[in-house]
C-alpha cells in the first residue's frame, strides 16, 4: 500500500474541491410528467427523493453545524463552508423541481410535510453525535446513488428529459465532491464506529421504507399503478442482474468496515469528465 492509500481522503479532498455553484434552474410547465427516461416509476422515485431533500439537507447543515466551532483544522473548517454552502444551494433548486411537481398536480407536499415531522422529531430525540452520524451515513447512501449515475450506470443521466438533466448531474457532481466532510467531522470528534454501523441499519431501513411509501403515494395519484410494463421494468432497473441494489451493494457494504472512508472509492477521472460534460467545466 503507498502512503497515499494509507490516507487517502488528504490527497483527494485537495484534488477535488468543493465548489459552491450558484444555479437558477426554471422548471417550466411544458417539461414532461414522466421526466426520466418517459417512465411514471422512475420519475416519481426522483420525485419521492427530490421532495425529501430541502428538509433532509437542512437538517443535514444543522447536525455538521452543532459542532463546526469545534473543529480547529482550517481546511475541514473551510469544507464544511463548502458543504453547507452546496446543500443550501440543492434544497433552493429542488424546491423548484418540487413546485413543478406539484403543479402538475403530485401530492409531494405530503412528503414534505411528513420529512419536516421526521427531522423534528430526530433533533427532540437523538443526541447531537447520533443526528451527526445519521448525516454520515445519509451523506454515503447519496454518494453511492450518486455514483450510480456517475460510474455505474452513466446512461441513465441521458435518459432524463433535458430540461432537469443538469440539476441531477449537477446534484450528482456536488455530493461527490462533498462526501467525506461530514464523515471526516465525525471522525475528529465523535469516532464512535458502533453509533456509525448502527445507525446505518436504522437509517438504510427508513430510507428504504420512506421512499418506497412516497413513490407510491406519488404514483396512486397518477394513473399509472396498473401499468405492468411500468412494474417489469422497475422491478429490473432496480432488483435486476444489473439494478441498482447490486450494483451499489459493494460499496454500501464498505460502509460497514473499521477503516473506512468515503475517499477509498476513487471518482476523480469520472467526476472530472461529468463536470466538463455536464457544467461545461474544463478538465483541470
Ligand atoms: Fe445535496
Ligand atoms: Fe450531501
Amino acid at each position: 500500500m503507498t502512503a497515499a492509500a494509507k490516507r487517502p481522503e488528504t490527497l483527494d479532498v485537495m484534488d477535488v474541491g468543493i465548489k459552491v455553484r450558484r444555479m437558477d434552474f426554471d422548471f417550466s410547465d411544458d417539461i414532461p410528467d414522466y421526466w426520466y427516461d418517459q417512465d411514471p416509476l422512475l420519475t416519481l422515485f426522483l420525485t419521492a427523493l427530490s421532495a425529501t431533500f430541502p428538509e433532509g439537507e437542512k437538517q443535514f447543515i444543522q447536525s455538521v453545524r452543532n459542532f463546526q466551532d469545534q473543529i480547529t483544522d482550517p481546511e475541514l473548517r473551510k469544507q464544511i463552508r463548502a458543504f453547507i454552502g452546496q446543500e443550501a444551494h440543492h434544497s433552493k433548486e429542488h424546491d423548484a423541481l418540487n413546485d413543478l411537481m406539484k403543479r402538475k398536480g403530485f401530492p409531494v407536499l405530503r412528503i414534505e410535510k411528513r420529512m419536516t415531522r421526521m427531522a423534528q422529531w430526530m433533533r427532540d430525540n437523538w443526541s447531537e453525535e447520533r443526528q451527526l452520524a445519521n448525516t454520515v451515513c445519509a451523506e454515503h447512501i447519496t454518494a453511492i446513488m450518486a455514483d450510480f449515475f456517475m460510474t455505474k450506470s452513466p446512461q441513465e443521466l441521458e435518459k432524463l428529459a433535458p430540461q432537469v438533466r443538469k440539476i441531477w448531474a449537477w446534484h450528482v457532481i456536488e455530493e461527490t465532491e462533498h462526501k467525506a466532510v461530514a464523515f471526516d467531522v465525525y471522525q475528529q470528534l465523535v469516532n464512535d464506529p458502533w453509533l456509525r454501523r448502527s445507525q446505518m441499519v436504522l437509517l438504510t431501513v427508513l430510507f428504504v421504507a420512506e421512499t418506497a411509501a412516497s413513490t407510491t403515494q406519488l404514483l396512486q395519484a397518477s394513473d399509472q399503478m396498473r401499468n405492468w410494463k411500468m412494474w417489469l421494468k422497475g422491478s429490473r432497473y432496480f432488483l435486476g442482474r444489473k439494478g441498482m441494489v447490486w450494483k451499489l451493494l459493494p460499496e454500501y457494504l464498505d460502509f460497514y468496515k473499521k477503516d473506512f472512508h468515503p475517499w477509498q472509492h476513487q471518482r476523480l477521472a469520472e467526476l472530472r469528465a461529468l463536470k466538463s460534460r455536464y457544467l461545461d467545466e474544463g478538465e483541470h
